[in-house]
């Protein structure tokens, strides 16, 4: 089974991602943190993250299969923060169906955009285990020094700004589309992490059925 999440900036993509992959052994794709790695060593690639742009497609869509390729990945895929163009959909789309899969569900999370900002400012991510917390809502526990959490360059105002306008104009629409082709489940991500965590077992439970 193959799953897209989506969902503004902040909306728990990862945290659910996470959620999931432990419960149920999905492979992880998480297009941010994949790019972040690149951009260690690509600082025009760094450059357009910390602006808040996308990543052109082409670009995006190569280093998809490249990992996917890699890893011999067709199936069982948590696939977070992509496609998130029309033009991504549809290479994602045609390239799965070379592999005779599909994407069979995707659950949209919503939030407002001030709960965007207010998550992403106390946001913090542990760099050895790479487990997101939050300052306010999601706090680590007591064995991890809070000196050594990281904040994202990207959540900057400015560039979440920028983001969240590149989620209304391009991402909203892609959504559209997907509903024309699979399964999709709108949650309201402002619910605690642990009742989407179940919801969303829920869901997928019943189509492993
Ligand atoms: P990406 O890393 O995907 O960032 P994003 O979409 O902006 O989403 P976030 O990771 O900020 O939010 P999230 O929904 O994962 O929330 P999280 O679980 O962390 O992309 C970064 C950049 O990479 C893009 O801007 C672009 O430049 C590039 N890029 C990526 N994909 C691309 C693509 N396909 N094409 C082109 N470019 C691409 O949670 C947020 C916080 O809230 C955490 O602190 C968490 O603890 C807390 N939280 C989570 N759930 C809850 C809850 N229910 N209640 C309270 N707090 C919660
Ligand atoms: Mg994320």
């Amino acid at each position: 089974m193959n799953i897209i999440l989506c969902g503004p900036q902040g909306s728990g993509k990862g945290t659910q991602a996470r959620l999931l992959c432990d419960k149920f052994g999905f492979f992880y794709f998480e297009s941010g943190a994949y790019l972040r790695r690149i951009a260690n060593e690509h600082p025009e690639v760094k450059a357009i993250m910390d602006s808040g742009k996308l990543v052109p497609d082409k670009e995006m869509t190569s280093y998809l299969t490249a990992f996917l390729d890699r890893e011999y990945l067709y199936d069982d895929v948590i696939f977070d923060g992509f496609p998130r163009t029309l033009e991504q959909y549809n290479f994602l789309k045609n390239w799965l169906t070379d592999k005779n899969v599909k994407i069979d569900l995707c659950i949209v999370l919503e939030i407002p955009k001030d709960e965007t900002i207010k998550r992403l400012s106390a946001r913090r991510q542990d760099p050895k285990t790479g487990k997101i917390y939050n300052l306010i809502t999601d706090l680590p526990p007591a064995d991890v020094d809070l000196n050594s959490l990281i904040q994202r360059d990207d959540d900057k105002p400015e560039s979440i700004e920028k983001r969240l306008q590149l989620y209304s104009a391009k991402t909203a629409v892609l959504i559209e589309e997907l509903e024309k082709d699979s399964k999709v489940v709108r949650i309201d991500g402002l619910k605690s992490i642990n009742d989407i965590h179940a919801e969303i077992v829920t869901i997928v439970e019943s189509l492993l059925k």
